[in-house]
């Protein structure tokens, strides 16, 4: 018989009056039950949340510190255990499953850095003006508030740990909603972040059911959200509370470019490897998947070729087996999407050069030339294993393809030239510009977040954490300066 996992209700193990089932994605077996809060937990979530702000504001650097190092070395022992979680729950691969439990371990690693570095105070002399003579500015950051995170699927420790460990590391307090369909990994957390001294009311996980966050969303003591998720949620919480502050980490259809310059077999093998594996890790289920291959009219007959190859050098299968590196999509139905939308394509005149089939949940890692610009695999994110291949004519052709989106989360230009990178960062309406490599390259304590609809706000940890806080100066007067 399945135990039921229980929440965790301001530190402490809790369950409610219901359950729901996760099942894997991979072969619809039951991986876990998790108990579901009843409104009056929730409620008792928030008060506490609300109740221990100022205290949890005043906990000492180090004891913060302390409890965020505790839990990067508990996953450092337990990494085995929750990669295989990660790999049930979610079906990503378990060798992209070991490497999002290190992340995660840096994460609360670079947390507990920042928490000993934050508000050290910046002091300002105003007498630079006779109206400020005897006077000083000094300058800390104090929480906005309580921080409702929401998390996605598609990284559920890790995305989980971006949305606990900076509002810890700020002082915030944070009841934080892992995904519905991927909660057991953010609940791990919980069980760390339990063996800490950190108040209790300073940290929830609530598995909250989708059509009960209206509310939470909408209650005054939770000022602060950050989401991360689908352009239409996002903007659609955003949309309901504007005088909230959000940060919004939503989708992106990341683009990769080949400039002329990148020409040699070596650099032409780095680049079609790297996008192959990076359109298909997670089965493309990353905001920063790569999903467009923008590639120099030069180098495009001989990059293309070696990409379908790698594309189709991909291992498909059991996301248990370490040799696999592209298993299912998180549903059936996800998987069913993805395929109408390449058959849209392919109908209005796509050519299929490599994969363009499903089997239940997994689809196979797919390349298409030629896609008219109207179908929607060119103007909406497919968060599947489909990667589309256009020809430019010269760099500025190229970028202004890149641009021709309405996201704008991060994108890779494959170029030696330094000039043409400081010209790249200058031309591209994207968070991130990475040179030399895919658009999906993160490093985790990077500012992280998107322009034009991929969002709001910044995520990497010390930016998160400029992100829940407020700058409150104090003015000290009749001082000798
Ligand atoms: C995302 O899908 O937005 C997260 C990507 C990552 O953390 O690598």
């Amino acid at each position: 018989m399945t135990s039921t996992t229980a929440f965790w209700l301001a530190g402490r193990q809790a369950t409610g009056e219901d359950t729901f089932d996760v099942t894997s994605p991979w072969d619809g077996r039951l991986v876990g039950r998790v108990a579901v809060p009843t409104d009056a937990q929730v409620e008792e979530a928030v008060a506490a949340a609300h109740a221990v702000l100022d205290d949890f504001a005043a906990t000492p650097a180090h004891v913060r510190a302390a409890a965020l190092d505790h839990v990067s070395r508990r996953l450092v022992e337990r990494t085995e255990e929750i990669a295989q979680l990660i790999t049930a729950e979610n079906g990503k691969p378990i060798k992209w499953a070991r490497g999002e439990v290190g992340r995660a371990v840096s994460v609360f690693r670079f947390a507990a850095e920042e928490a000993r570095r934050f508000n050290g105070g910046e002091a300002q002399r105003l007498d630079t003006d006779a109206g400020g003579q005897g006077r000083l500015a000094l300058t800390r950051r104090f929480p906005k508030g309580v921080v409702l995170g929401i998390a996605p699927f598609n990284f559920p420790l890790n995305l989980c740990a971006h949305k606990i460990a900076p509002a810890i590391a700020a002082g915030a307090p944070i009841i934080l909603k892992p995904a519905p369909a991927t909660p057991l990994s953010g609940l791990i957390i919980g069980e760390l972040l339990a063996e800490t001294d950190l108040p209790a009311g300073s940290w929830s996980i609530l598995p909250v059911a989708n059509d009960k966050m209206p509310a939470l969303v909408q209650d005054e003591r939770l000022p602060v959200i950050s989401f991360t998720g689908s352009e239409k949620v996002g903007y659609a919480i955003m949309d309901s509370v504007p005088r909230k502050h959000c940060t919004l980490e939503l989708g992106g259809n990341g683009a990769a470019v080949v400039l002329g310059d990148y020409s040699s077999d070596a650099d032409l093998d780095w680049a079609a490897t790297r996008i192959a594996t990076f359109s298909n890790y997670q089965g493309g289920q990353s905001c920063i998947s790569v999903q467009r291959v923008i590639a120099d009219a030069s180098v495009y007959d001989r990059l293309l070729p070696r990409i379908v190859a790698a594309v189709e050098a991909q291992v498909t299968g059991d996301p248990a087996d370490a040799t696999t590196d592209v298993g299912p999509l998180v549903s059936e139905d996800a998987a069913k999407r993805v395929e109408s939308w390449v058959q849209e394509a392919v109908d209005a005149g796509a050519s299929l050069l490599a994969g363009g089939k499903r089997d239940g949940a997994s689809y196979a890692p797919t390349v298409l030339t030629d896609v008219p610009a109207e179908v929607t695999i060119s103007c909406e994110e497919v968060f599947g294993p489909v990667l589309t291949v256009q020809k430019a004519d010269g760099e500025a052709e190229a970028f202004a393809a890149a641009n021709d989106s309405k996201y704008g989360l991060q994108a890779g230009v494959f170029t030696h030239d330094l000039q043409v990178a400081f010209r790249a960062h200058r031309a591209l309406e994207v968070g991130g510009v990475v040179i030399g490599d895919v658009p999906s390259y993160r490093a985790d304590q990077m500012p992280y977040g998107g322009a034009k609809q991929s969002g709001v706000g910044r995520e990497g940890v010390k930016f998160a954490m400029d992100d829940y806080t407020y700058e409150r100066v104090l003015v000290l007067t009749g001082l000798a300066l």
